[in-house]
Parts: C-alpha cells; structure tokens; sequence
C-alpha cells in the first residue's frame, strides 16, 4: 500500500487516505477553509454563551450566567411597565364619578377597554363572553335588573357581590317553599303553573291559576310584588318579562319554588384595584342594558 501522503491521485491532484478497493482510491478532500472556522466559531460562542447566560442544569438549579438574564425577570418587567401606564392612563379615573366617567370621552375610551380586558378575565367564566349569560348567572346586555340597572346599581354589585362573604354584600334569599314545608305539593304546582302564565306559557295539564294566583298573593308578593314585576330590593326577578334566570320549564320552576335558589356573585372590591371596578360597572352599562 503506497503512502498516502506521497499517494497523488492524477486526475484530481488530491492525496488519497491511502485506501483502495479493487483500484478504487479514497480521496482526502480537506474540508473548505471557510467551514473549519465557521465551525470552530460556533464552540467558541456556544462556550462563551454557557458562561454569559442560565446554561446548565445542577442537581438542584441550574447555571445563571454571568449577565444575570432571566426570561422571568424580563416578563416581569414589561408586566410592571405596562402596569404603570395602565395606572398613569387610568388616574383621572380615581377620582371620577361614574357619571363623569360616562361623559368624558377620553375617559369613557378607557374604561370600555380596561373593563372589556377585566370582564373577559374575571366574568366571563361565569356570565360569558361578552355577558350574555348562562343559565343561574344573569345576560348582563338586557335591561332585565335583578339588583337594578343604573351606574350605581351595578356598581354596587360589583363592589360588594350577591350573597357574598363580603358584609356589604346585596342578601335576599328565595325561601324554599316546599323543602322548607311552607307549600304542600299541589300549591306548588298550581303557583308554579300562575306563575308561567304570567310570561304566557301553556300550563301542564289541568290547572288551577285562580288557586295558583292566591298562593302567589299569599307567599310570593313580598319579594316579587304585587304585579310580580320584581324588586330591585332584594333582587326578586321580574317574573312576567319571558326572561328566566333558572329556566322556564314546568321542571326548572318547581324546582326553583321547592328549593329555592341562592345564586352567588363574588364580591371584587378586594380582588381588583378601583378602577377597574368603575370600568366594569360603565362598560357592564353600556352593554346595552343600563338604566
Ligand atoms: C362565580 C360566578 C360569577 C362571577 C365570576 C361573576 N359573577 Fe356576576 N353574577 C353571578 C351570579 C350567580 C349573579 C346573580 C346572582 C343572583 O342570582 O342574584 C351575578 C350577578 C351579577 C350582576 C347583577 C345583575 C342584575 O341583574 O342585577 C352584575 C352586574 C354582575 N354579576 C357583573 C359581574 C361582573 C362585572 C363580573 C366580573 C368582575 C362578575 N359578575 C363575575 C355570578 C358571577
Ligand atoms: C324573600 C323573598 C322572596 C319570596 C317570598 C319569593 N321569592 Fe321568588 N325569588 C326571590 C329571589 C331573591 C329570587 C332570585 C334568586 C336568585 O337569584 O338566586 C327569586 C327567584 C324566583 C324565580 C326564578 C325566576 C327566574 O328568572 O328564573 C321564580 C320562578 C320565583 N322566584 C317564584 C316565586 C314564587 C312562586 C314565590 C312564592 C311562592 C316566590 N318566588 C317567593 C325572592 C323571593
């Protein structure tokens, strides 16, 4: 076997690797200079690269690096910058009332932006996108008010919640009537069969709305009124306006009479910063239902 070194192949000019199969020689074509270095380049910064920045994992931590960076550090960050010009932006709201809030554009701009930001974070999982609502947790883009509908109602509600752990939270519960031995089994029915006939719903079966009707003046009027037409005082729904905040079916209004219903709306003046609750009560309002 001939040296390698000394072994020139003729027809290309290169030294061969000195192997050679049944005539045929493996040449030893040099890598391009351009790549050695491009490659020796690339140790060179993925070791500098190791040393500047989090790198390696240890037992229990990692590398930091000597520039100190953290991805978390940097979010942070920017999380604190944006909050900062979300308080500048949001300072003539501090000391606004609703009302002058409603009526000052640049103001206005604002709140429907932080309130829409706010509401899809913290309400919509219970109200839905865009408050439209679901069954037990009321549309909020009707004019249909359980707790009433002006900028301070809504306010209100929001600040301290329904039947919340909050003191000052709105309270008003919906006896159990048949749980609690209030009704027997047949008054409930009959309320319940009234009470559907108010919004214009077909009775099930035989039913006796004049009897139903006297339940109703006997147990009901005191929340709902006299005309049924709810009281924004302790947040009895309307009942003759074909909205149904538990459903409207012979089943869901036995069920609410019998049982009663407790819905819950948490209190916010502890969880969100002040005006973020004014923005959610303006931009709640002009969801298209405020009073
Ligand atoms: C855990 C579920 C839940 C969350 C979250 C929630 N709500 Fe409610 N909300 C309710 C329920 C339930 C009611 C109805 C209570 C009742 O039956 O009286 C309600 C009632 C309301 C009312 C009163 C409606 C009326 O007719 O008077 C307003 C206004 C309201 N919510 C706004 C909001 C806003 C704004 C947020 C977000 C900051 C929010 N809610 C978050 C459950 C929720
Ligand atoms: C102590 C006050 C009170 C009395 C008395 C009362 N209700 Fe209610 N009712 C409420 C409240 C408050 C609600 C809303 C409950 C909630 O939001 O969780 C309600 C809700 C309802 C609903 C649900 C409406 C809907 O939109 O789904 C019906 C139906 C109803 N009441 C019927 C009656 C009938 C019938 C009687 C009499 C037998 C009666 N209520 C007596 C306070 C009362």
């Amino acid at each position: 076997m001939a040296d390698h070194k000394t072994d020139i192949d003729e027809l290309s000019g290169t030294t061969t690797t000195g192997h050679e199969w049944d005539g045929l020689k493996e040449l030893n074509t040099p890598l391009p200079k351009w790549w050695v270095y491009l490659f020796y380049a690339t140790i060179v910064w993925g070791i500098g690269y190791c040393i500047a920045y989090p790198a390696w994992p240890t037992m229990t931590s990692y590398t930091k690096g000597v520039l100190g960076y953290s991805s978390r550090a940097d979010g942070v960050a920017a999380y604190q910058a944006g909050q900062a010009m979300r308080a500048e932006a949001g300072q003539p709201l501090q000391q606004a009332s609703l009302a002058e809030i409603k009526g000052d554009p640049s103001m206005l701009a604002f709140a429907e932006a932080n309130g829409k930001a706010a509401f899809g974070d913290n309400c919509a999982p219970c109200h839905g996108t865009n408050g439209v609502g679901n069954p037990g947790y009321p549309n909020l883009q009707d004019d249909d008010w359980l707790w009433g509908g002006t900028l301070d109602d809504i306010h209100l509600t929001l600040q301290y919640g329904i039947r919340s752990d909050h003191d000052e939270g709105r309270i008003g519960d919906m006896a159990a009537f048949l749980r609690d031995e209030l009704l027997e089994a047949d008054q409930v029915a009959q309320v319940v069969d009234y009470v559907r006939s108010l919004s214009g719903l077909e009775p099930e079966g035989d039913a006796d709305l004049a009897a139903g009707k006297l339940v109703f003046e006997e147990n009901c009027v005191s929340c709902h009124g006299e005309d049924a037409k709810g009281m924004a005082e302790t947040g009895a729904p309307n009942l003759t306006d074909q909205i149904w905040l538990f459903g409207s079916s012979h089943e869901d209004v036995t069920e609410t009479v019998s049982n009663g219903r407790a819905g819950v709306m948490p209190a916010w003046v502890d969880r969100l910063d002040p005006i973020t609750v004014k923005s959610l009560a303006v931009y709640v309002h002009n969801l298209g239902g405020g009073q």
